[in-house]
């Protein structure tokens, strides 16, 4: 029998959103029969940072029980699902921190042919949510990974209309019931395609 897709979803996020769909997207993940890693990447920002915005501070305590991504998270995934608020139309620095870390698992071949795909959220319509993924997208095509978009591939997407990746305007207030179908969607259709890379490769 075919073991199952090892997919890590690994995000940053200050203030719940993006933990939110990072949440939905591993129900989506566990459903479509993947054994899946919830993984936050460290905080960087200097406490007085934190601590200026009650909301961060908050969700920094509510989510200090969730694991901390590691590089061991990577190379043991099949796929890996990025989540990352916009920052001036860009990632993270928090998450690209992460990501600057693996050098030596880039360099040992230890992410081609993986499959990677990503999720975000604005404070605002146009605030940059494709720009975001965009750039994300960029270390992916070094890794040279298999980047797995969700398309217009599901009816949901024409609810919530982002082919890039699952997205939220956070301005508008927590995610609904629509965008975390999206995100479990986003899921579901990574684990199907990573599913049948590894089986492929299993068969060959
Ligand atoms: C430094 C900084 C830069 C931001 N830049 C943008 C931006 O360019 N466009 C936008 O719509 N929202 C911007 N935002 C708002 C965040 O994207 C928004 O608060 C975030 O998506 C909420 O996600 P979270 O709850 O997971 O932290 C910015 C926020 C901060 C703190």
């Amino acid at each position: 029998m075919m073991t199952a897709v090892n997919l890590a979803i690994v995000y940053y996020s200050s203030t719940g959103t993006v933990h939110a769909l990072a949440q939905a997207a591993a129900e989506g993940a566990e459903k479509a029969g993947a054994s899946v890693r919830l993984r936050r990447v460290r905080e960087l920002a200097p406490p007085e940072a934190v601590n200026s915005n009650p909301a961060w501070a908050q969700h920094l305590k509510d989510t200090a029980g969730v694991q901390e991504a590691t590089l061991e998270d990577l190379s043991w995934a099949d796929a890996v699902l990025f989540g990352t608020p916009t920052r001036f139309g860009n990632v993270a620095s928090q998450l690209k921190a992460f990501i600057d870390t693996a050098g030596g698992l880039w360099q040992q071949g230890g992410l081609a042919g993986r499959v990677f795909s990503a999720f975000t959220a604005s404070g605002t319509p146009h605030g940059g949510q494709e720009s975001t993924i965009l750039a994300l997208s960029n270390t992916f095509y070094h890794w040279g990974g298999i980047i797995v978009p969700p398309g217009y591939t599901d009816p949901i997407q024409f609810q919530t209309g982002n082919p890039y990746g699952t997205s939220h305007v956070a301005g508008a207030g927590a995610p609904g019931e629509d965008v975390l179908a999206a995100a479990r969607h986003q899921a579901r259709r990574v684990v199907d395609v990573a599913g049948a890379l590894k089986a492929g490769r299993a068969a060959a």
